[in-house]
């Protein structure tokens, strides 16, 4: 069984993210076909990188940084939660993305993104930074509107035909998230 974590890309006061994430991880749990855990940026408390040596290089000195690099570690698959910030995803994101290397190679990745255009821009910046992880993104994503998926840009009340695609994205992440767990095996 695989493990795919549902990461949450926002963490300022009153975001969005949350509910989203949470919405995900409820439709993901009903599936038998992998374990789901959902991961919160929050919890590691990362500051922007401190960490001396480049993070491909694994020499890692922080706690936190250790922290974040045996939850990650123990990952095949990942979902991406994110916001649109400025055409882009969140800075925190980043980071957290930046902070660690190995941890993400040879596994699989989805988006689930929201904004006024979807989040659709955020995701295709994210798109780049995968092939650099050499994390495999898979096609199908979930796009959430600001306007047509949440009250007042606020209250998350999204579109029932979502949750059908939210179990595409999810059927080819776990696909390609157990086809990659033999190259780091072998
Ligand atoms: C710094 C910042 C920049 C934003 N830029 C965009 C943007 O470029 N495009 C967009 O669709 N929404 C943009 N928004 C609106 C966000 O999509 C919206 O606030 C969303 O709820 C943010 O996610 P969060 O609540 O989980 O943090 C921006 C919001 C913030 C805080």
């Amino acid at each position: 069984m695989i493990r795919t974590a549902i990461i949450i890309g926002s963490t300022r006061p009153n975001r969005n993210g949350e509910a989203v994430a949470r919405w995900v991880f409820d439709i993901a749990r009903k599936r038998a076909d992998a374990e789901f855990e959902l991961v919160d940026l929050r919890d590691f408390n990362l500051p922007l990188l401190d960490e001396p040596v480049p993070p491909a290089m694994g020499q890692y000195s922080k706690d936190h940084t250790k922290a974040w690099s045996a939850k990650i570690d123990s990952f095949d698959a990942f979902v991406f939660v994110t916001p649109e910030y400025n055409h882009s995803t969140s800075g925190a994101l980043k980071n957290a993305l930046d902070f660690i290397y190995k941890e993400w190679n040879n596994k699989s990745a989805g988006f689930v993104s929201y904004g006024s255009a979807g989040g659709a821009r955020a995701v295709e910046q994210l798109r780049l930074i995968m092939a650099e992880l050499q994390i495999a993104d898979v096609r199908a994503q979930v796009m959430l509107s600001l306007f047509t998926d949440f009250e007042n840009m606020s209250v998350f009340k999204p579109d029932p035909r979502h949750e059908k695609s939210v179990n595409t994205m999810l059927d080819q992440v776990i696909e390609w998230g157990k086809a990659l767990k033999s190259l780091r095996i072998g």
